[in-house]
């Protein structure tokens, strides 16, 4: 188990992107409703989003509903979406009080519309705050992303606004939905499952990879120590020899 003063607050990541997994499976073994595992899944968010906080983490990126997620069993869907309404709702003022940003990522307008409405009022209130930038990925999908991405390229290019030539990596990057933050340094998915699963596919290029049997619903702020202290034992090259490095 990590404990939190064996972190090198020098050497944080400054983005950490979370696949959240196994809310369903944890309630399954409870022999309860998939919904129960997500109603559990908040509470690690709190947790995880206050350690964040404390620890003075720049950004924390959610993977909180996949395009894919849509052609889950309705009332699943409603219930996550009521959730987040509920939770964001409830979640408000530990923002303010902890000067956390929401932010939202994903093809937002596919959102019900009251979830839609609450989350812009939450992402407007919240909008000067400077501390923590929680992004809720939603409605998201990694490849969607670079497609509108190209898109939006392609048409500057057509309109004379952009030379074809000219289009480079962060030209592309510029266009994401994340142009205004830097790369997740670390990418945590829990559940045991080893896959990406069209979450930040561009962005996680240089991310160390971080895989935990934890089921979401268990993971709490002594795992997000683990993550970090892991992650910090890394030797991270970019492409470069470890001679280079030192
Ligand atoms: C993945 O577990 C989890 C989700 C698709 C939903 C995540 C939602 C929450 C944690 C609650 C809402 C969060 C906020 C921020 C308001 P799964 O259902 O795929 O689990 P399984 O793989 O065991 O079936």
């Amino acid at each position: 188990m990590g404990f939190k003063d064996q972190i090198d607050f020098s050497k944080l990541p400054q983005h950490i992107a979370i696949i959240m997994d196994g809310n369903g499976r944890w309630a399954k073994g409870k022999g309860k409703l998939r919904v129960f595992g997500h109603r559990n899944g908040v509470l690690s968010v709190r947790d995880i989003v206050e350690a964040s906080v404390e620890m003075g983490i720049g950004y924390l990126t959610l993977y909180t509903f996949s395009s894919e997620n849509w052609n889950r069993p309705r009332l699943e869907v409603s219930a996550i979406m009521e959730l987040m309404v509920s939770t964001i709702h409830k979640e408000i003022e530990n923002f303010m009080r902890n000067n956390v940003r929401l932010n939202a990522i994903g093809d937002l307008k596919m959102l019900p519309e009251k979830c839609f409405r609450e989350l812009t009022w939450a992402i407007d209130k919240t909008s000067a705050n400077s501390g923590l930038t929680l992004t809720l990925a939603l409605s998201y999908s990694s490849r969607n992303e670079m497609v509108q991405a190209a898109k939006n390229i392609a048409c500057k290019v057509k309109s004379g606004e952009l030379n074809a030539e000219d289009i480079d990596e962060r030209t592309f990057a510029a266009n994401l939905y994340t142009r205004n933050m830097p790369d997740p340094e670390l990418l945590i998915r829990t559940s045991g499952e080893y896959r990406i699963s069209n979450y930040l596919l561009w962005q996680i290029a240089y991310a160390e990879l971080y895989f935990t049997p934890k089921l979401w619903p268990d993971f709490r702020r002594e795992d997000l120590y683990d993550a970090i202290i892991d992650y910090q034992k890394r030797e991270r090259r970019f492409g470069l020899t470890s001679e280079q490095l030192n």
